[in-house]
This record gives C-alpha cells, sequence and structure tokens, in this order.
C-alpha cells in the first residue's frame, strides 16, 4: 500500500484487489455485528471544502466503526478559509491527527497537503478525481457480478473526475471503458494519455452514448454540471442533450446491465427517474459501499 490514497494511478491491480478483499471482509464482520476496532485510540479528521452527503456521513461512521476517533472540519469556517497556507494546515493537523481525508478543488491541493502531512490522506474528490467513489462503485460490480474482468464498463456524460477515474481503473485493472462525452467536455487530457499509454484493454471516447452503452454490462453516469460549475448549468444543459441515461438508452445494454450513479442524481437531466428506481439501478448498494470500502482503505493506511 502507498502512503498516501490520492489517485488509482499510484497503485497497482494487485494493490486495489488487496483493498476489494478486505472490504468484503469487513462488510461481512459490520453485517454479523463483528466488531474490527482496528484504528482504536486514533483521530482522523475529515475536510471539506465543497458540500457532501454521502462522504462525509459515510467516513464519519467508518471512523467510528473503527474505533477511531472522527473531526469534520469545515474549510469554511477553519483557518483554511482565511487563507492559511495548505503546507501549513498539514503540517499542524499531522502532529495531531493519524490520518487527514480532504474533499477540495484542485488535485494539486491535496498532493501539496500529502506532501507536507507526516500522516496519510485520502482524496475524498477533487476536480479531476474521486478515488474512494470509484472503489465503491467497482467493489459493487463484485458483490453482482462476481468480477470486473472481461465486462464491458460504459460512461455517458461529462469527462469529469468520475470519468478520469474511471479511466485511470480501467487501464489499472484491465477491464474495457466505452465513454461518451459531448464535444468540449472531453476527459482529462493528461490521464487519458496516461491510460492510453499503460492499457491493455480497450478505452474508448465517442459523442454517441449509443454506441457507448450498446451491450455494455455496467452503465455510469453523472451529473452534467459538478461542484464549482454551478453557474456552467444552462450552458451544460444545451451541451448535454441527449446524454440521458433513459429506458430506450439502458434498453441497448445487456439485458442484466447495472446501473450505477455516484449520486446526488439530477433526475429529468442525466438519468430518468425511471431508470434510477429501475430494476438495474444499484445506486443504494453503491452508496452504502462508500463506507465499507473507505475502512478498507483507511484500515490499510492508517493502522
Ligand atoms: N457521491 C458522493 O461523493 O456524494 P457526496 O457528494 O454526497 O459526498
Ligand atoms: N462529479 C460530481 C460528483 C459528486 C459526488 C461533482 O464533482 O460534483
Amino acid at each position: 500500500m502507498n502512503r498516501h490514497f490520492l489517485a488509482l494511478n499510484q497503485y497497482t491491480k494487485e494493490a486495489l484487489d488487496a483493498l476489494f478483499a478486505l472490504t468484503r471482509e469487513l462488510k461481512e464482520e459490520q453485517k454479523k455485528g463483528i466488531p474490527h476496532r482496528i484504528l482504536e485510540g486514533k483521530s482522523v479528521a475529515l475536510i471539506f471544502d465543497k458540500s457532501s452527503t454521502r462522504t462525509r456521513i459515510s467516513f464519519e461512521v467508518g471512523v467510528h466503526q473503527l474505533g477511531a476517533h472522527p473531526l469534520f472540519i469545515s474549510s469554511a469556517t477553519s483557518q483554511m478559509g482565511r487563507g492559511e497556507p495548505v503546507r501549513d494546515t498539514a503540517r499542524v493537523m499531522a502532529r495531531y491527527c493519524d490520518g487527514i481525508m480532504i474533499r477540495t478543488y484542485g488535485q494539486e491541493i491535496v498532493e501539496e497537503f500529502a506532501r507536507y502531512s507526516s500522516v496519510p490522506v485520502i482524496n475524498g474528490l477533487t476536480d479531476l478525481f474521486h478515488p474512494c467513489q470509484i472503489m465503491a462503485d467497482l467493489f459493487t460490480v463484485i458483490e453482482h457480478k462476481g468480477k470486473y474482468d472481461g465486462l464491458k464498463f460504459a460512461w455517458v456524460g461529462d469527462g469529469n473526475n468520475m470519468a478520469n477515474t474511471w479511466i485511470e481503473a480501467a487501464a489499472i485493472l484491465g477491464f474495457d471503458l466505452a465513454l461518451a462525452c459531448p464535444e468540449g467536455y472531453e476527459p482529462d487530457r493528461n490521464v487519458w494519455d496516461w491510460a492510453q499509454k499503460k492499457a491493455t484493454s480497450s478505452i474508448t471516447v465517442t459523442r454517441d452514448p449509443k454506441e457507448a452503452v450498446r451491450d455494455a454490462d455496467v452503465v455510469n453516469t453523472d451529473v452534467w454540471a459538478s461542484m464549482g460549475q454551478e453557474q456552467e448549468q444552462k450552458v451544460r444543459e444545451v451541451a448535454f442533450k441527449g446524454y440521458c441515461l433513459d429506458d430506450d438508452l439502458v434498453a441497448l445494454a445487456k439485458p442484466d446491465c447495472m446501473v450505477l450513479h455516484c449520486l446526488p442524481a439530477h433526475r429529468g437531466e442525466e438519468i430518468t427517474d425511471s431508470v434510477i428506481e429501475g430494476p438495474r439501478s444499484v445506486v443504494w448498494d453503491e452508496a452504502e459501499n462508500r463506507l465499507h470500502v473507505q475502512k478498507a482503505i483507511m484500515a490499510s493506511l492508517m493502522k
């Protein structure tokens, strides 16, 4: 295991598979009521520069279940919001805490934080990546399909933090990924180039959602405007017309396909009510698995 969890590209297939195996163990134990206070007596800071429901709650509960103490820290009400440098905050917090999770804007912020922190740092979402979410998504696929190998994954929508992290996961784990993104909303160029060099599987991008979804085993989408892009909502509504995961689109995937969405969802925009509430949707399992997968990540980094 690496010292931090900032991006999937720092990990091998073997390391990610080990995290899935530990996730399974911890989930089974938790369901049976077997305690696993692996981080007894420790403290984990959870820093939020952006809003959150799932990440905040799953980390707070997960830290508690591991026997440690979670500290919720909003940038706005700490000195970070008044301009205290990242590197100073990182060095001070590492003197008090045994691990730090950060949700923020630039990936370079979590990287700087990690450089100056003597304790493990976990990326809880940046504009570039959302690695905890993709780990939960993949664990959900493994639970339902028994594997990720040999499956076709489809992405419909923005080439955002979720799409970028899927691309890294496909390159590392070796599954096929077909993305459909509107012009001007493609995934990050550096992530794309890195993945194309590394991948042994097929990672493609098209403008046509039908082409991406055809015969897919797993279909995934996300909001058209991510946090920090709210002012682009109207422009994006025009650009993303036709990129809605509706029943007609899902019908092109395999009959037993799984529909994923990291949530929060905007019903009627990137996904219809009928699809998210429909029989192929696994979004509630997916949200739950944030808890289990993050416990495995924290246990591996901080024990
Ligand atoms: N999926 C996800 O990260 O949700 P929150 O923004 O509610 O944390
Ligand atoms: N792409 C979304 C994911 C939210 C969990 C965002 O960054 O807002």
